[in-house]
């Protein structure tokens, strides 16, 4: 048989400004068309700008949010083999997106109140991966611009300078790999688990990018590297002058209804089954929980890799963990549904499969085969009774 991959890329794209069709001839070869210049984003992907790539100011220091690298391996040490859960509706509005986890194969960190386009980033050593947890908006980007909506999943390759907008409070989760992303390859699957044309990529459209505050021209760009801001870049123009692009890597948006699912109606599909993303050296993957008829309540699971399961929507497993809830799952102990849920399956029938019921729930797992550590960001949204609850709900059971 021939030989069949398990994980995949994302198909070749082209975008063009309607405006500029006439001018730039694809497929694009490396010299950019007469009257443009052109970049490479790796060795993936040309885009057409009408600007030369062209920094004024390198600024490395102004206090930027950065941790050094003892910090994190301080909190690696920290790691106790703990339940936590965290409510992410604490967390304060910053134009900096919070480091909340890290661990050496993820990061997680959060966007949380208006977000404001003046603030560009570029992720230097990371492809990241957002999902919209609350508000919509715009991403401005230097292939061109994206709109995201509640649900929504964004990936932004590593080295993708973006900006984002939006008109009023957003949650962002942003997922941080310094692997390539790509998603699982089904071959007796075709179509699985989202068609190869539902990825939305960014348009090259004009782009209005004001300059910084104070200043006629100057456009920073704030470099994520090394597991913090490490510099402001001054540019002399808007780094948001793609015309046209060509490629297999770009930033694009994956809506939620895109996403197809699995169900079974006589056992339980394990989350592996519901991946929708997984990193180059599937070291990192990510499960989409989708309303859907249900089998039975998840077991009690003993885990191999560390757990990090983000309730969007009406997940129920567990009576303490409302939307907007992030749990974390190391391995070493166990986790489950509530006791007290499984207490009653186990008093009844099984349901006919025609009656299996439905569960309206939206959650995202992510699943990282090495350890992950709790910043000092996250120690204020922790959900102290975590742990115990287990217990808790076991004595309740016995009663
Ligand atoms: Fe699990």
């Amino acid at each position: 048989m021939e030989y069949v991959p398990i994980m995949i890329g994302f198909r070749s794209e082209r975008r063009v400004r309607e405006s500029h069709v006439q001018e730039i001839p694809f497929p694009l070869n490396g010299r950019a068309p007469s009257g443009f210049w052109n970049r490479k984003l790796e060795f993936w992907a040309e885009v057409i700008c009408t600007h030369p790539p062209m920094v004024s100011k390198v600024v490395p220091d102004e206090n930027l949010p950065s941790l050094h690298r003892s910090e994190f391996a301080t909190a690696l040490e920290k790691i106790t083999i703990q339940r936590h859960a965290f409510n992410l509706k604490v967390l304060k509005p910053d134009p900096f997106p919070q480091l909340l986890l890290w661990g050496e194969n993820v990061a997680l960190l959060v966007l949380s109140g208006i977000a404001n386009s003046r603030f560009r980033f570029r992720h230097a050593d990371a492809h990241t991966l957002c999902f919209v947890h609350r508000g919509q908006g715009r991403i401005a980007t230097d292939f061109g611009l994206l709109h995201f909506d509640e649900g929504d999943f964004i990936v932004l390759p590593r080295g993708t300078t973006y900006a984002m907008e939006s008109d009023s409070e957003i949650t962002l989760l942003m997922y941080e790999f310094p692997q390539r992303i790509l998603r699982p390859y089904h071959y007796w699957l075709e179509g699985y688990p989202f068609a190869a044309t539902a990825p939305v990529p960014a348009e090259p459209v004009e782009i209005f990018n004001p300059p910084d505050p104070g200043t006629t021209e100057i456009r920073s760009v704030y470099i994520k590297y090394h597991h913090g801001m490490r510099a402001r870049l001054e540019y002399p123009f808007s780094p948001f002058d793609a015309v046209a692009w060509e490629g297999k890597l770009y930033p694009f948006v994956l809506h939620l209804k895109d996403i197809r699912t699995l169900s079974s109606v006589n056992f339980h599909l394990d989350p592996k089954a519901l991946t929708v993303f997984v990193t180059e050296d599937g070291a990192a993957s990510v499960q989409a929980f989708l309303p859907r008829r249900v089998h039975s309540l998840p077991y009690p699971h003993q885990n191999y890799c560390t757990e990090i399961l983000f309730n969007h929507q009406g997940y129920h497993a567990r009576p303490e963990i409302k939307d907007g809830f992030l749990t974390l799952h190391p391995p070493g102990t166990f986790h489950g549904p509530d006791v007290r849920a499984l207490a009653r399956q186990r008093q009844e029938l099984p349901d006919p499969p025609q009656n299996l019921p439905w569960r309206n729930e939206i959650g995202i797992l992510l699943e990282s085969k090495g350890p992950v550590a709790v910043l000092p960001a996250a120690e204020p949204l922790e959900v102290t009774t975590y742990e115990n609850s287990w217990l808790q709900q076991y004595q309740e059971v016995v009663k």
